[in-house]
């Protein structure tokens, strides 16, 4: 098949574009027409599973992070998540029924796959979440998770992220079920809010005039601060490293409730502060923190919903208003601001967003 922009100025922007889609297509692979979940052969049964060690690099590694809150509150699974270059070194003792996994684009990231191989024979089984089924990570593996993303050429990854997201919630739904931590009735709830993904996302894609809007006032910055709590502290991250990779801004994220421990100090009316904060449980505290910006003049970006806008917004320097949907997949759905804040900040700076300086889409070696 012919790879081209699809009429985008870039491959990232066709990416970002693409996932309803691909994240539609990725479902269609794990869900059944009735709702039920089916894993490629060999499958996992989580019964003989005490721990997961998860491992990976960059984009990916934000995805394990992620996943670490759906496992651990949903199937109440102990999770462990590493870098795969600290892991490989460090070579953790790797305790008995610990199913390892590995989560990698292209599958052949040189430390991911050495942090593989440390754990053959070690844990009980390797499992990988790859987009390249034919890669050496998923050769090596016990049980592959292909994410059904299609060919990604951006540097920055974009639409392998919300697939690797949407194939790791679903395995943590499985875990779920297989632990007895989940009812049918709370397993329907969550199967509808994921396929109720490529529409929402559709809409998310739509706030594009907003976020270029953002994008101006990040595009001047020297330093770009990205706060979260819970399920949004790993996305910060990963518009954290989205801005710094393509933009070459210096952006940092920090879990909000860590702000008074350090990063407050940077604050002033020179930084932009990107706040992701859907209306969820922990919604109160995070805008406490970033009340706590405002008053040091910091410009919040404030990234919710209509209702937290509604009960938040004011005193934002912009909002950024995403439709509503249960929390357990907010992830998902906030990459898209995530994504688009630091494309449209790369466009306005000029800067090569498709190959960006000094980055290789795939480091073979160490
Ligand atoms: C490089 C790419 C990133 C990617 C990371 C891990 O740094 O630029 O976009 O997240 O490698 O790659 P992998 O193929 O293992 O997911």
């Amino acid at each position: 098949t012919r790879i081209d922009k699809a009429g985008h100025k870039h491959f990232m922007a066709k990416e970002i574009a693409e996932q309803p889609t691909v994240i539609a297509e990725a479902l269609g692979h794990y869900l059944s027409a009735e709702g039920e979940i089916s894993l490629p052969e060999p499958g996992l049964d989580f019964t003989s599973v005490d721990r997961l060690t998860m491992v990976a690099c960059g984009t990916a590694y934000y995805a394990c992070l992620t996943a670490k809150y759906w496992f651990e509150q949903i199937a109440r699974l102990p999770v462990d998540v590493d870098v795969a270059s600290e892991f490989r070194y460090r070579e953790p003792p790797v305790p008995a029924r610990t199913t390892a996994l590995f989560v990698s684009q292209s599958g052949e990231t040189a430390d991911t796959l050495a942090a593989l191989r440390y754990c053959n024979g070690r844990a009980d089984r390797i499992v990988s979440v790859v987009n390249v089924p034919e890669s050496s990570i998923a050769r090596e593996s016990d049980l592959v998770l292909p994410i059904h993303a299609g060919v990604e050429v951006g540097v920055a990854s974009t639409k392998a992220f919300t697939c690797q997201l949407s194939v790791l919630f679903i395995l943590a739904l499985k875990a779920a079920c297989d632990r007895g931590e989940m009812d049918a009735a709370t397993l329907a709830d969550h199967v509808s809010a994921l396929r109720s993904l490529p529409s929402v996302l559709s809409t998310a894609l739509e706030a594009n005039q907003e976020m270029q809007k953002a994008a101006l006032k990040l595009a001047e910055a020297r330093d770009v601060l990205f706060l979260g709590r819970g399920l949004m502290y790993p996305l910060a991250h990963e518009g954290a490293l989205k801005l710094k990779e393509i933009s070459y801004i210096h952006a940092e994220a920090y879990a909000s409730g860590e702000l008074k421990h350090g990063p407050i100090a940077l604050v002033d009316k020179t930084v932009p502060v990107v706040v992701m904060a859907p209306r969820d449980a922990l919604f109160d505290k995070t805008v406490s923190n970033m009340q706590e910006v405002m008053a040091r003049k910091g410009r919040v970006i404030l990234v919710s919903d209509k209702q937290g806008l509604a009960e938040a917004g004011d005193g934002a320097f912009a909002t950024i208003e995403l439709p509503t949907v249960p929390d357990a997949v907010t992830p998902i759905l906030y990459a898209i601001p995530a994504q688009l804040l630091a494309y449209h900040t790369a466009v306005a700076k000029g800067t090569d967003v498709d190959q960006p300086r000094n980055l290789a889409k795939s480091v073979t070696v160490e």
